[in-house]
């Protein structure tokens, strides 16, 4: 039966620190990059900011609390690296570490296990002025010392660490199509701010193990099986495939678990390609304990001559109804869980999985829409167990209704429904079905 995932698999839900928190410039946060963007005027659809967000930089405790009532076995949230280090580097903000302290130390207490982000998107300002953020070289070097600062600080007690989040949506949104912080559409810097996630994520491994032995470290890459545009593709479009798979998926995969970067990809793409240093791919490739997977949806790649070097337009929609899915739509692909989990298994060695996000859209409080879509995505989860792969946990974004970056406060992918004046929470539907399945599990009974 589907709803049975094993002893040891854990349910959770997770956040990031910009989309909830709040508190923006208080008790002595440095700027990051999305304060700055948020409040540039035109960039967030609704007009809205993560200013107040979900105010959980004042209130953390009620929905622990809700979690709890909902059985969560673990959390996962990101530290905003400008709470704990305003300039990114240097000096540390006591009451930055203070917040953390007690909202790890709330989550022990209620038995919720923190997984927690280093680098969900926040860069601090600072060291974006003076070193474009990850398109320089030194800021690899100065999330390294934040990593280990965080460590040491919080490593007695958070035993799950995640270094990056999505670093291809931050080098591809934030630096390549300007639609996130800091809003570059600078094709020359994508891959440097790539190169450069990478990097840091490899010298953070080494700071943290060097401070603590006992660390489960891994990496969060968004994840997406490519399919050609059209149904019957011509051999230009599967060449187009392959690009646009390289481009997203195999990069970050290629780098973290085989220490190099698609030769095909860089072939084509020779004029933009980053400067390797020496050392540099040996650095990324650090054995880490899990491979964090973000799932929502697939993507479409068409040939399109014009569009410089990689000659593929890539798109989350298609129109041709033999794509859509049965009950979920156009959006919906739950096979595609099973695809990447067999992609793991017989091309990456089979790492251990944690599917650190996936979720819908949706306001209802009533959210039946939200209810399928977690059946059949974790119907297609436990069949990838079935076949083979390690899985060990499933995170649901979002727990609560929250900023979701250029989209703003408008778009709902709670658990948990947010009023965001009243910061009222009223829970959904499907939490309480989430609720009643981890509940189901053999191993809970
Ligand atoms: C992912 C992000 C997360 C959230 C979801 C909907 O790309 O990591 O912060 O925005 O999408």
């Amino acid at each position: 039966m589907f709803s049975q995932f094993g002893k040891n698999f854990i349910f959770g839900t997770a956040t990031a620190a910009y989309q909830i928190e709040g508190g923006w410039n208080e008790d002595g946060k440095g700027l990051s990059i999305w304060d700055k963007f948020a409040h540039t005027p035109g960039k967030i659809r609704d007009g809205s900011s993560g200013d107040l967000a979900c105010n959980t930089y004042h209130d953390f405790q009620t929905d622990i609390e809700i979690m709890k009532s909902l059985t969560m076995d673990a959390y996962r949230f990101s530290i905003s690296w400008s709470r704990l280090m305003p300039e990114g580097r240097g000096a540390v903000n006591q009451k930055g570490l203070d917040y953390y302290d007690r909202l790890v130390d709330t989550l022990l207490e209620k038995g919720i296990r923190p997984f927690v982000t280093l680098f969900h998107w926040d860069t601090p300002y600072a060291l974006y002025e003076k070193y474009k953020g990850f398109a320089g070289r030194e800021t690899a070097n100065y999330f390294a010392e934040y990593a280990l600062l965080a460590a040491q600080k919080f490593g007695d007690r958070v035993k799950d660490w995640i270094t990056l989040n999505e670093p291809w949506e931050h080098a591809m949104m934030g630096h390549f199509l300007g639609e996130h912080a800091p809003g570059l559409k600078n094709p020359w810097t994508y891959f440097k701010v790539a190169h450069h996630q990478l990097l840091g994520h490899g010298l953070a491994v080494q700071a943290m193990r060097s401070a603590r032995r006992d660390l489960n470290i891994g990496v969060t890459l968004s994840q997406f099986p490519v399919y050609p545009a059209s149904f019957e593709p011509s051999q230009k479009e599967m060449d187009s495939v392959e690009m646009a798979d390289m481009f997203i998926n195999r990069f970050y995969l290629d780098g973290v678990f085989k220490g190099k970067y698609p030769e095909k990809l860089f072939a084509r793409l020779w004029p933009i390609v980053p400067k390797i240093l020496q050392g540099d791919m040996a650095t990324i490739q650090q054995p880490v304990d899990f491979l964090g997977v973000n799932y929502y949806s697939r993507l479409f790649a068409e040939r399109k001559w014009y569009i410089p070097f990689l000659k593929t337009w890539i798109d989350r929609s298609n129109s041709d109804e033999r794509y859509a899915h049965p009950v979920l739509g156009v959006h919906g692909y739950p096979e595609g869980f099973k695809e990447l989990a067999k992609r793991y298994r017989e091309e990456y060695g089979n790492p251990a999985v944690y599917i650190t996000e996936n979720g819908t859209v949706g306001g209802e409080i009533s959210d039946k829409n939200r209810i399928r879509y977690l059946t059949h995505y974790l119907s297609s989860l436990r069949e990838a167990i079935d076949e083979g792969s390690d899985i060990r946990g499933y995170f649901y974004w979002s727990l609560l209704d929250n900023f979701e970056w250029n989209s703003g406060l408008a778009c709902r992918m709670g658990l948990i429904h947010v009023d965001h004046a009243t910061q009222q929470r009223t829970i959904r539907e499907s939490g309480f079905w989430l609720r009643d399945l981890i509940a189901n599990q053999e191993s809970r009974r």
